[in-house]
């Protein structure tokens, strides 16, 4: 019998079949589109669906307000307006993130601070963040990376005594919680997102959650042009935009959420599984769960490579596990401060002036630079919806290529 080889190398991939689809939906999507369709209601001041899925949306998620909107970075825009940020205020953001945490940020007129994050959560590091505060710090938007709650309590051990404001970009997090509290009720407001990728998901979409009145019915009026309850319709009291979502984005936001609980539930048994399975595998560093965190989204499954102890880099790596049939993704190519938007400070209209005096090559986020170049790996939540065989393929492709680590030196391997 001839010696086992890595499927790169020309040997057997440990698997052919594909991984359970995204998004997943069936007749009852299908029933209830059809039926926002024929009632001629499409719109959210016209039909129900957006108020009922705003409802049970926020209560899930341990809030008494939810303002449904068209996308989760607009989500947090809204609720730094909403919160009364104003020009030129720092807002504390990770590095570590998708740009629309720190994009908001400008868009709400703001200057966006870096603090890194921990190289253990991948979620931002109070120490960072304490470093980072100003007498001009006016919020901090803790990300919960790939759907573990960050440090929450540091976080508002630092914020709240300064009166600072707590934002929580939940856009991973859906049902995620932290000490028994749901994500999205652990500061003063909070965004998740419904984009493609989401655990939850209509294509698009976002909400706002608090449980402050007088914030909700802030975001509210701002994302509907300005009105206000009491008013009549041609009536707009602040400067905003027209930001609602639309009753058919709300009828599948509906049934997704019926599905939701169980797909929840298997990510997160499949996600500790995976997390006790590889992280015995040398050189391999799984997000390390916090003591905190009481449910763990797992909208990614994330991990480091230290490329010296598994003994091939990052690149070598993902390309062996695609030719097993394990899709990996290094995730983000830049940290926030090295994308060419805030290297060529191309804020647009935002912040004028600001734009001189910031120089974000200065910012130091050693860890979210070595994740970004070198050791991020993302398993998505599609994987995590498997069955225990389709768990047991990707343990079995990560032991394989450590084991056959040897092969990968004598094959160009470039991504
Ligand atoms: C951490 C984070 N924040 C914000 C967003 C923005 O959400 P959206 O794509 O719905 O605008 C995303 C989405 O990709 C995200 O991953």
């Amino acid at each position: 019998m001839s010696a086992p080889a890595l499927a790169l190398a020309g040997g057997t991939p440990i698997r052919t079949r594909p991984f359970p689809v995204w998004p997943v939906f069936g007749v009852e999507e299908e029933r209830r589109l059809v039926r926002v369709l024929r009632s001629g209601q499409w719109g959210r001041l016209d039909g129900a669906e957006v108020d009922a899925f705003e409802e049970q949306f926020a209560a899930m998620h341990g809030c008494r307000y939810g303002i449904a909107v068209v996308n989760g970075t607009v989500a947090l825009r809204i609720a730094l307006l909403a919160a009364g940020i104003r020009a030129e205020d720092e807002v504390i953001v990770p590095p570590y993130t998708f740009v629309a945490t720190a994009t908001a940020v400008l868009e709400a007129n703001a200057i966006p601070v870096f603090a890194d994050v921990s190289l253990a959560t991948f979620n931002l590091d109070p120490a960072a963040v304490a470093a980072a505060i100003t007498p001009r710090t006016r919020a901090i938007i803790p990300v919960h990376f790939a759907g573990q709650p960050a440090d929450m309590d540091a976080i508002r051990a630092l914020a709240e005594p300064r009166g600072i404001l707590v934002l929580e970009d939940a856009a991973h997090a859906h049902g995620a919680s932290y000490r028994g509290r749901p994500a999205g009720s652990l500061g003063d407001v909070a965004t998740f997102s419904f984009q493609s990728s989401k655990n939850v998901t209509a294509g698009e979409g976002g909400i706002i959650t608090t449980n402050d009145a007088a914030l909700a019915r802030a975001c509210r009026s701002v994302h509907n042009c300005g009105r206000v309850p009491e008013g009549v319709w041609y009536e707009h009291h602040v400067v905003s935009g027209n930001y609602r979502l639309g009753e058919l984005q709300g009828a599948l936001l509906n049934c997704q959420l019926e599905r939701f609980e169980e797909q929840a539930r298997t990510r997160e048994r499949n996600g500790l599984r995976l997390a006790r399975e590889l992280g015995g595998i040398p050189g391999l560093h799984v997000q390390q769960r916090s003591e905190a965190c009481t449910r763990h989204a797992y909208h990614l499954f994330m991990m480091r490579i230290d490329p010296a102890a598994f003994g091939a880099p990052r690149a070598a790596l993902r390309a062996a596990l695609d030719a097993e049939g394990i899709p990996c993704s290094a995730g983000y190519g830049y940290s926030l401060p090295d994308q060419p938007l805030f290297r060529n400070k191309a804020f647009g209209p935002y912040v004028p002036g600001a734009g001189e005096r910031l120089d974000y090559r200065s910012a130091r986020c050693p860890n979210s630079d070595l994740l970004c170049r070198d050791q991020a790996l993302w398993l998505g939540q599609n994987l995590l919806l498997g069955t225990d065989a389709d768990i047991d393929d990707i343990v079995a492709a990560f032991e394989k290529v450590y084991a056959l680590r040897h092969q990968l030196s004598t094959l160009d391997s470039s991504p």
